[in-house]
């Protein structure tokens, strides 16, 4: 298994692009499943994730193409064909591996009629259940059996219904399914308290493009008018707030000054409110944003929520930023119940945090020391890099295939601002 070494000390300085967004990869790449045509999706991110879901798309019956990128290019050119389905099932042993997987139910039992997809299970940050996913698509017309750890759905006659469904609360996955099996659905559809996420916007977006009738994007309310057919597209992923977000706590944590290329800053004010709050300098650019901290950090109060709120993504990189700011933050997690297993890797190069349930306590201290440290998750396995940055000495990363899951090739975009890192592999 690999590991990151990093050498800390070193502010980072320079142009660092930003990938496009997983989170939105994840859910524009099942869109292809609702049409015989092609959809080809631009600024892919190269991540064992969107390859995960390629795999899967095949097994389907999705034929996946990539299209003439240089290697030393950020971001793939990926045609979808599925011109018909040869599965409607996702199996256990891909879905354990990727939850994003869930989100080939919506579309298949939209296109097909019927779909029969592997329980996710949990994963390290929760017990993650797909109850809302299931009630959402009940609304609108499926037919659900649960057996042998699969739910099995169908549509009566071969075609939802449509209709009018009421989230209790916010839930990106299920809106996407939702939203994706609706598109085809007989008759007109109701989303309400609907996430709002950018990456919902990007899924609508995608959607419209490929001829879907969808009001109220962007809002917490979609109206979807049900079509008899979806035609082919080409889309541009949008730009992952979540790394741009991760990289900015590195400016931060490391005194640096680094430009975002390609960076939304419109999708992430609660991070660069956050960040500003943190005495760290936060300018849009021409090409993306300006992050540079020049002076000490301070304290912020931080409790995650659904978009517009906090994301909850960037909840353990930004614990880790302020393990190096004065005073004292407190941070609540509202999304999940065990997203804290940075914390005692970080309390091991000596950050000072007390948690309570929900809440965690960061006392900033002077310093951090480097030490041999575990991944755990995605966003943790980041909140050990940024730390690693700003400590005294080396830091090793194991596990890191967590972050391979999630950052379009980590140590060249650090490397190439000034950081001391490397990738070791054990073998
Ligand atoms: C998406 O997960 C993201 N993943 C997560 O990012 C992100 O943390 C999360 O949204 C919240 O923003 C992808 O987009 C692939 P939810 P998702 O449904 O859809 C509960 C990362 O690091 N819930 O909004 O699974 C759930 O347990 C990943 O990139 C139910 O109770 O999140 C959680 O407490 C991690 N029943 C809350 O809702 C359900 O049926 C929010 O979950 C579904 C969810």
């Amino acid at each position: 298994m690999d590991r990151i070494l990093i050498r800390g000390g070193n502010r980072l300085s320079g142009r660092l692009p930003i990938s496009g967004a997983k989170n939105a990869a994840l859910t524009l790449m099942p869109c292809a499943l609702l049409t015989d045509e092609p959809l080809t999706l631009r600024n892919l991110p190269r991540l064992a994730d969107v390859d995960g879901f390629g795999h899967l798309l095949n097994q389907l019956g999705a034929s996946t193409a990539i299209e003439g990128t240089r290697p030393e290019d950020f971001g793939r050119v990926m045609t979808i064909r599925t011109g018909k389905l040869t599965s409607t099932e996702a199996p256990y042993d891909i879905v354990r591996k990727m939850r994003a997987s869930i989100l080939v139910l919506g579309p298949v039992l939209a296109r097909a009629g019927e779909a029969r997809v592997s329980l996710p299970g949990g994963c390290a940050i929760g017990n993650r259940p797909i109850d809302l996913h299931l009630k959402a698509l009940e609304a609108i017309g499926a037919e659900l059996e649960m057996a042998a750890g699969y739910v099995r759905a169908t549509a009566p006659g071969g075609r939802l219904s449509g209709g009018r469904y009421r989230f209790p609360v916010v839930s990106v996955g299920a809106t996407e399914n939702v939203v994706m099996a609706a598109v085809l659905a007989r008759g007109g559809s109701v989303i309400e308290n609907a996430a709002r996420e950018p990456e919902i916007v990007d899924l609508c977006n995608c959607l419209v493009a490929m001829g879907a009738r969808i009001a109220g994007i962007g809002t917490d309310t979609l109206e979807i008018e049900g079509v008899d057919r979806l035609h082919g597209a080409t889309y541009a992923v949008m730009p992952d707030r979540i790394e741009a977000g991760s990289y900015a706590c590195a400016a931060a944590i490391t005194g640096g000054d680094l430009e975002l290329v390609g960076a939304n800053v419109a999708d992430m004010q609660a991070t660069t409110d956050a960040l500003r709050e943190a005495g760290v300098t936060v300018e849009p650019t021409r090409d993306g944003v300006r992050v540079a901290a020049d002076g000490p950090l301070g304290p912020v109060n931080i409790a995650t929520a659904p978009y517009p709120g906090f994301a909850t993504d960037m909840q353990a990189q930004f614990m880790a930023m302020l393990c190096m700011a004065g005073g004292t933050s407190v941070l609540t997690e509202t999304i999940f119940e065990n997203r804290y297993m940075h914390v005692p890797e970080l309390a091991r190069m000596g950050a000072d945090i007390q948690v309570h349930g929900r809440t965690a306590v960061v006392k900033g201290v002077d310093r951090l020391v480097g030490a041999p440290v575990m991944a755990t998750d995605l966003r943790a396995s980041m909140s050990l890099i940024l730390a690693g940055l700003a400590a005294d000495g080396e830091t090793a990363v194991a596990r890191v295939y967590h972050l391979d899951r999630g950052y379009e090739r980590l140590e060249e975009k650090l490397s190439a601002v000034g950081a001391d890192i490397e990738r070791a592999s054990d073998g």
